[in-house]
């Protein structure tokens, strides 16, 4: 049961998160530093300092901007390794090549990240040695923005920050403060405790789902009518994204299936894309052995065209029947299979929210079940929401909020039910053979 929900979407993911201590969660860790041109960049000295103290391995790879503030000899002179720097340098790529480096890494981090370097990762650039290595590199990357406050502010960067966080790269401040060019604001590099502090649980990952396989469905499907038409609804999929991301944050291995939407695959998740309901239960099927969580936050097609047209259908008539058939209900579904993963619905209502997502909670046999009041500009194609999310024992309302926020809080409430129901069954399955020994052992004395 929820304890003291405060009405705050973090807190029940703050308290789900589990706090797992690992002393030395940098022992031996490889990290990838990349320097890129900033005043700040005099604090990455203390920076590998820091985390050489802490057991990790480092390898300094600096921007040519970042030479013109501080030389390589320092990093080198700290880290104990050559920094690099060039993508045509031959004898450092024969020692290793920057694939092999990309590999090498067990975290990227990129401290201080400039502007123009965030704009590059934004877009996928590989014009020098970092960015190519950021773009060839599976390992999580973690970025320290350092920049005056208005180029911070500017729309440019707010949107490549965004589009990076979606993504799943991390990032570590801005601080707020006194810059170095007189002015005030957001834009200060985090100190360099602090930024080891925030990467220690990237290197080490640790959270209540470890080792737990989920299965997120997500968007809208589309049910074709005709070669170029089809039957949609409003979804973006964003909810489902989201979810996806803060599932993977507490350790699941996410499996993330998606109808037809325009959003970047969060860093670690893997996506598999679909257009109808059947090819969405199809992959669904496919991927179900093994899952221990299923959400489906997909707005999947009630109805579906009874037949697809095999050529475009001509506007012969004044008014044109579509003669619509049920689509399989995937939850459902999953939900009668065996063995039957934790189950998470959620239910889009204009009215009676509560009433009809209990209803479903019962009728599709779900474990939770999370609502909302869509039409009227709510819930679809933005980014706030809010929910309500109920299952057998209790229900949380989680106010108003942007949908990462939610998705947080949900995955908390989630977390919390499938691990209570997994203790339960502990229990009872001990309880049943403890009677079963004592059967025996009574059993054994008649005899
Ligand atoms: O019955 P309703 O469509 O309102 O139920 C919504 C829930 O059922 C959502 O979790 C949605 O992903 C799931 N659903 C499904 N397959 C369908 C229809 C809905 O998985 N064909």
């Amino acid at each position: 049961m929820v304890q003291g929900y405060d009405g705050g979407v973090r807190s029940t993911y703050r308290a789900c998160m589990g706090q797992k201590t690992d002393n030395q969660p940098m022992q031996g860790k490889r990290i990838l530093l990349g320097v890129t041109g900033g005043i700040a960049a005099y604090k990455s000295a203390e920076l590998v300092r820091r985390l050489i103290e802490h057991g990790a391995q480092v390898q300094v790879v600096m921007t040519s901007a970042a030479r013109e503030f501080v030389t390589p000899t320092t990093f080198q002179a700290l880290s104990g390794r050559p920094v690099r720097s060039d993508l045509w340098d031959a004898a450092a790529e024969a020692a290793m090549g920057h694939i092999e480096l990309a590999r090498w890494a067990e975290l990227v981090l990129v401290a201080p990240a400039s502007a123009d370097f965030l704009a590059r990762l934004a877009h996928g650039l590989a014009d020098d040695l970092l960015s190519t290595l950021c773009l060839a590199t599976e390992a999580p990357i973690a970025v320290a923005p350092a920049m005056n406050q208005l180029m911070w502010r500017n729309a440019a960067t707010r949107s490549n920050v965004e589009l990076l966080t979606a993504r799943g790269v991390r990032m570590l401040g801005p601080g707020v403060g006194d810059q170095a060019c007189g002015e005030f604001g957001p834009g200060r590099l985090l100190e360099p405790a602090d930024i080891v502090a925030q990467i220690a649980p990237l290197l080490s990952p640790a959270g209540p789902l470890i080792g737990r396989r989920v299965l997120v469905t997500a968007g809208p499907t589309r049910e074709c009518i005709d070669p170029v038409r089809f039957v949609s609804n409003r979804s973006s999929g964003k909810m489902g994204f989201a979810l996806a991301q803060s599932l993977r944050d507490v350790g699941a291995e996410v499996v993330l299936i998606s109808g037809p939407v325009t959003l970047p695959t969060p860093l670690g998740v893997r996506r598999i894309d679909v257009e109808s309901c059947e090819q969405m239960y199809a992959a669904v099927q496919r991927e179900l052995p093994g899952t221990a969580i299923f959400v489906g936050t997909a707005a999947v097609a009630d109805y579906r065209p009874l037949a697809c047209a095999e050529q475009k259908i001509k506007k012969t008539s004044e008014t044109l029947a579509l003669e619509l058939t049920r689509t399989t209900d995937i939850l459902s579904q999953v939900s009668a299979s065996t063995p039957r993963p934790f189950m998470v619905g959620f239910a889009a209502e204009t009215n009676s929210v509560e009433h009809y997502a209990r209803t479903k909670l019962l009728a599709k046999n779900l474990d939770l079940i999370a609502a909302n009041e869509v039409g009227h500009s709510k819930a679809f194609d933005c980014d706030d929401n809010s929910l309500l999310v109920l299952w057998r024992g209790g229900r949380v309302e989680l106010p108003v909020s942007s949908k990462r926020e939610l998705a947080q809080a949900l995955t908390g409430l989630i977390v919390e039910q499938y691990l209570e129901q997994n203790a339960a069954r502990e229990r009872g399955s001990a309880r049943e053979l403890a009677s079963e020994e004592l059967a025996t052992r009574e059993g054994a004395r008649a005899s």
